[in-house]
This record gives C-alpha cells, structure tokens and sequence, in this order.
C-alpha cells in the first residue's frame, strides 16, 4: 500500500455512460482506503472544466459523503464534455494557424489549472479521444514543470471501441436498453405485421447494434464497418424471406454510423421507402405493401439507471485505477482494461493508435450474426 499522500484529479469526458458515478466513487474509496490523506478533486464538465474557470470548475476536499447515493443514476453526475479544439487542426480546416492557437491556449489554461491544484496524478474515464485530449495536456504540463504527472484512463463509452479492453464501462446498461426497444418494436409490429427500422448510436462502430441484433432477434442489422451489411439489394432480399417465411414482425437495426458510410444521410427513409414499394413483397402479401416504421433510440440508449453488470466493472476499474494512480513506479500513462476477466493495464499509446476498435470481419459476433439472421434463400 502506498503511504505517500497524494492529490489525484477525476474527470469524465466524451459522451456520458451509464456506471461512470460508480467508477468515481470506486476510485474515491480505494484512494482514501489507501491513505486518509489522499485528497481527491473532482472536476466538472470534463475536459471543459479542466481548462476552463477553475473556481466554477471543480470540487475539492470531497468526503464519503459527497459521494453517497450516485451509484444507482445514469449519467455523470459531475457533467463531461468535449473539446474539439484539443485535437490537431483537422485537414479540411480553413484556419490551422488559428487553430493551433487556440489548441495551445486552451492547453495552458489546463496546465496552469493541474499545478495550481498541486495534482500528482489524473483519473480520466471516457474513450480514445478523452485519452487523447488528456494525454497531450499531461504532456504538455511535463515539459513546462519538468515534473510527471499521473495518467490513468478508465474506458467508458456504450459504443464498447476501445481498443485493449474486452469490455467498456455503459456498454451493458445501452445493449439492455436497445434490447428493451427492440422487444417493444417486435410487439407492435407482430401486432400490426410490420417493419420497423431501430438505429441506434455507434459513429464509427457497430457493436451496439451488432450486439443487440443477436441478442434482440433482428431479422438483419446494419454497421458501418461492414458494407455488405448495408448493400441495399441485400436487406431487401433478407426482408422478403422474412415475408415469404411469414413473420408478422420484422426488426432491422441499424447503427447511426451507416448513414455516412453508406453515403446516404437519409438511409432509413429511404430503406423504408423500398421496402414499402417492392412488388415483391407486395405479391408475398397478396398485393398488400409492408408497412415500415423508422424509429431512433439515440440518447435513449446512453441514459438511464447503470445495469448490475456495469456497476460492477465500472467499481473494478475504479477500484484499480486509484491504485495505479498512486503507484509511484508507474511512468507512463496507462488504461485500466478487462482482458478474459483479469484486471490489466494497458499502455496509453498503444490505446489511442489502435483505437476505435472496429467489427472485423473475422469478429466471433459476426460470424454468429450471419448464421443466426434470416438469409435471402432461407428455406426453414
Ligand atoms: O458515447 C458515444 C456516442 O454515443 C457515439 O455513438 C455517438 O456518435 C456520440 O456519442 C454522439 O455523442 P454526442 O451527440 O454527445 O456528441
């Protein structure tokens, strides 16, 4: 156990994912078990609050107290954020001059924020773009103060994309929630004999929907990593063996980030307006159309009460990170991962360059989706 006082930052950044509060408060204990004198800050709004107005921005001499009762809410309760500006200046940017500027201004505020607090190490839950955005201001401070500072990362994000983990705190809580639509889509379509279109969110990758279309039943799922799973042709035909092999209730699912790969920013309208028209279909239905149903569960899927399951990895990885951030052999920055259910940290570098991690081809879930959804010549 480590008995060198400490004064160790939070924050969550990125998008809010549900088992965040019980991470923080994992990581709270375990740093006060590890020495009373530990003192915790936590910061607000994320990213934005760290190189923001200090005084609005964080929370110090936290107790046991200030952290009573938030294991159970969704969210976070000490607000995130994002900020773009922390990345280098994008190609297409009109103005990478003044982006820099502004890149290096915001990381100064930062910096001067991390040493006015005397910090020795920073606690930062959120995805590849967190650990990056944080990773270049750690850096940023060391070369200033000429002094280390602690990083220790905490994946959290439903789209389950971070690289080196098996799994990302929110990602069960969002997988249950699309599950739930899904089951309440089937419901009303079984009722009715239709279609429905579910997107769900995944920019840059389809766990979310990969998942959830096993586990919730989908006749077929879209992703964005995988072009024959929105080859047009291909779900229409998976459609009319639905409707040849008399399912009342059809579910496509589709993640939000097909719309840009597809290169079709209105695909599940235009979906919809297919499988309504396909003369196919119709004659399948003695000349009746399909009537479909394009629904969006978005942010729906990021809220609401942590599952079980969440709460318990996120009180792992919290409980381990308090105890990385104050080992004072640990040079380099690190992410706290699951790996085949061991605890293990993970090299910061090799986090950010291999992340997002995408559905390969070769994925075990692929390869279960394809021999478990409907195929065009299905034939039982
Ligand atoms: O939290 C990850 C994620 O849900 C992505 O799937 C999605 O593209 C993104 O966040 C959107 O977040 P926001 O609208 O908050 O920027």
């Amino acid at each position: 156990m480590n008995r060198t006082i400490q004064r160790i930052g939070i924050l969550t950044s990125g998008g809010d994912a549900p088992g965040m509060n019980a991470a923080i408060r994992a990581a709270f204990r375990r740093l006060k078990a590890c020495s009373k004198d530990n003192e915790v800050v936590l910061f607000r709004e994320g990213l934005n609050g760290l190189a923001g107005r200090l005084e609005v921005n964080h929370l110090s001499e936290i107790n046991r107290s200030d952290l009573r009762g938030i294991i159970h809410r969704g969210g976070t309760f000490i607000g995130t954020g994002r900020i773009p500006e922390l990345k280098p200046a994008p190609a297409d940017c009109p103005d990478p001059d003044a982006w820099e500027k502004r890149r290096q201004e915001i990381t100064d505020v930062a910096v001067v924020n991390l040493r006015q607090l005397r910090l020795s190490g920073v606690i930062v839950l959120g995805g590849d773009g967190s650990f990056k955005g944080m990773d270049h201001i750690r850096r940023a401070y060391e070369v200033r103060y000429n002094e280390p500072l602690r990083l220790v990362g905490i994946p959290a994000t439903i789209d389950n994309d971070i690289w080196g983990t098996d799994a990302s705190i929110g990602f069960d809580t969002a997988l249950n929630s699309t599950v739930d639509a899904l089951r309440k889509l089937r419901d009303t379509c079984e009722s009715h004999r239709r279609c429905a279109i579910l997107e769900v969110m995944g920019n840059s990758s389809g766990w979310l929907a990969l998942a959830a279309g096993i586990a919730g039943g989908a006749t077929t799922l879209m992703i964005p990593e995988r072009p024959e799973t929105y080859d047009i042709e291909l779900v229409l035909a998976r459609v009319r063996a639905a409707v040849r092999l008399n399912y009342r209730s059809i579910v496509i699912v589709m993640a939000e980030g097909v719309r840009k790969s597809s290169g079709y920013k209105d695909l599940p309208d235009r979906l919809r307006e297919l499988i309504e028209n396909d003369d196919k279909i119709r004659q399948y239905q003695g000349g009746r159309s399909l009537e479909t149903r394009v629904n969006i569960i978005g942010y729906i899927a990021r809220g609401g009460q942590p599952t079980a399951a969440d709460n318990l990895l996120a009180s792992e990885l919290g409980f381990e990170a308090a105890n990385a951030v104050t080992d004072e052999s640990l040079t380099n920055p690190v992410m706290i991962a699951i790996q085949r259910g061991q605890l293990t940290r993970v090299a910061f570098d090799e986090v950010v360059r291999n992340s997002p991690r995408l559905v390969e081809e070769t994925s075990p879930m692929v390869t279960v989706a394809r021999s478990l959804l409907i195929s065009a010549d299905q034939d039982f």
